[in-house]
């Protein structure tokens, strides 16, 4: 008897492999697995796996032996060296056509120094930012799959399949474009998730030391935020979080310790942006806020000797709508820092990115989703060049309409010594984007002057260069005063 042969090969037993598999084979597709520890495969045969058609290979060799052409092998390992060494074990193993699919958070550039790599053996080559935790996984994540056009046909139907489903049917996976495309649009992903961490971070810090709020009254506000424009996932959770209790009754939240971790997503976020020169304030701040959070001694130092502003936070009618408007606000600024660096990427690393569609496969499944993405969709769809978007005449009237509460919010966390570094960095950047005119003139005039770095003028066509000899100028100008009076 002819033995049938599996849809996918999957490497990789950690709590994103293991719940993938099971997905897989929930929607029909038959899977061949195999991990290092031999042990944790016994676990999941044994367990989950149990009368499942999931084929549990004891080597790599047999796991690809079982695979239908052209093979499909999608790597679900902790990024760095294990991808690379698998690859390498792969190679031989593979014939021209196979795919290889890298399903963890690896660095984009990574991704594209491996697709040319495979691609010029004629193998193709897939990144997957995949979203959505072990809940995700299981149940159906936020798939970002980029790199050879060749391979989307070959795992569209799987991937679509297991990928979370919208309220209106359509799947939280499309093809977002060429190698490295989705590990990119993952890591903006998460750097837009470090930014909304932070800034419901900031809100929970205004009630509970602002305004002195308990956890079920927190647990309430937020539950009630998230029946509004605000809903996300993240204000989900978080009001889930404040009303977990000790068995003893004290809210769990008192007793983690204060110290952020993190994975590096967010900082090669902020790496990127300094490379294409866009300000991704909002992100930024909010990587920062966890490697603040990290010195947790030197804070406890600075609470002894650094001296505040000594008044209270004075409870008042507005609050709790003004902090909704900040979170809101913020989040228009930083889903556009996150999308203004994924315009800027394309440009620079030849993709061609359909914004629009990115913001709807991040709607269901991922961490990040929220009420407003159809709203960016449609903004998109408004003005595909869109450069950033709060210039887009709906987001640029909200920002209009909650920009009055939002500073007052970051007025009052100022002067009551609160801080709110995603929420004021945000508002910065709305100021910044509403002067039309800045210190920049400043700025290149101080660089001419002790440079000689030239500067453009005014009333000068673009590109033409300026140099002034300044102290020669002063000299004069003082000169003429003088013989003026
Ligand atoms: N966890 C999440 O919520 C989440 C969400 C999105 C994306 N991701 C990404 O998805 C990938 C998998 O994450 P995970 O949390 O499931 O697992 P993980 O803890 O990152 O990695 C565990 C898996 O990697 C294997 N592995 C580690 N080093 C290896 C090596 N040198 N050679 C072969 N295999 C090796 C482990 O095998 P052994 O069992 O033999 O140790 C295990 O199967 C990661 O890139 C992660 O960043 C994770």
């Amino acid at each position: 008897m002819v033995k049938r042969k599996a849809d996918i090969g999957v490497v990789g037993l950690g709590v994103m492999g293991w719940n993938l598999i099971l997905n897989m084979t929930d929607h029909g597709f038959m899977v061949s697995l195999y991990n290092r520890t031999r042990e944790k495969v016994d676990e999941f045969i044994h367990g989950p796996g149990k009368g499942t058609t999931i084929i549990a290979a004891r080597s790599i060799e047999e796991m690809v032996s079982c695979l239908k052409r052209p093979r499909k092998v999608m790597l679900m390992v902790r990024s760095g060296k294990p991808v690379d060494d698998l690859i390498k074990r792969l190679i031989p193993l593979l014939q021209r056509g196979d795919l290889v699919i890298d399903g963890g958070n690896s660095h984009f550039q990574d991704t594209i120094r491996r697709a040319e790599s495979l691609n010029q053996r004629g193998l193709l080559y897939v990144g997957a930012g995949i979203s959505g935790g072990e809940e995700g996984a299981r149940r159906g994540p936020s798939i970002m799959p980029g790199g050879s056009a060749g391979a989307w046909p070959l795992i569209r139907e799987i991937f679509q399949s297991i990928a979370a489903r919208t309220a209106d049917g359509l799947p939280c996976c499309e093809w977002i474009g060429g190698n490295g495309a989705g590990h990119y649009v993952k890591m903006v992903h998460n750097g837009i998730e470090y930014a909304e961490m932070q800034a419901i971070g900031e809100a929970y810090t205004l009630l509970q030391e602002g305004l002195e709020f308990d956890h079920e009254r927190m647990s309430r506000i937020f539950e009630r935020w998230n029946r509004t424009e605000l809903k996300s996932y993240l204000l989900e959770i978080t009001a889930d979080i404040l009303q977990s209790r000790e068995d003893d009754g004290t809210p769990i939240l008192e007793n983690i310790l204060d110290v952020a971790g993190q994975k590096g997503t967010g900082s090669w976020s902020c790496m990127s942006s300094l490379e294409l020169g866009v300000p991704i304030t909002a992100i930024a701040e909010a990587v920062y806020a966890r490697f603040l959070s990290a010195l947790k001694d030197q804070r406890a130092k600075g609470s002894r000797v650094l001296k505040g502003p000594g008044g209270k936070w004075v409870e008042g009618r507005r609050d709790m709508g003004e902090i909704r408007s900040s979170l809101l606000a913020n989040r228009v600024i930083c889903y556009g820092q996150g999308f203004a660096l994924m315009r800027e990427a394309e440009k620079a690393y030849g993709w061609k990115l359909d914004l629009g569609r990115i913001a709807l496969v991040w709607r269901k499944g991922c961490i990040i989703q929220c009420a407003l993405l159809d709203r960016m969709k449609e903004a998109f769809d408004r003005a595909p060049d869109l450069p950033v978007l709060f210039l887009d005449p709906f987001f640029s009237r909200m920002l209009s309409m909650h920009q009055a509460s939002w500073r007052r919010v970051v007025c009052r966390a100022t002067e009551s010594g609160i801080p709110v570094p995603a929420l004021s960095a945000g508002l910065s950047i709305y100021d910044g984007y509403r002067h039309a005119r800045s210190p920049a003139n400043l700025i290149q005039a101080q660089r001419d002057y002790f440079g000689a770095h030239e500067y453009e003028r005014v009333d000068q066509p673009r590109g033409k260069f300026f140099h002034t000899n300044w102290k020669e100028k002063r000299r004069s100008h003082a000169k003429a005063q003088s013989s003026r009076k």
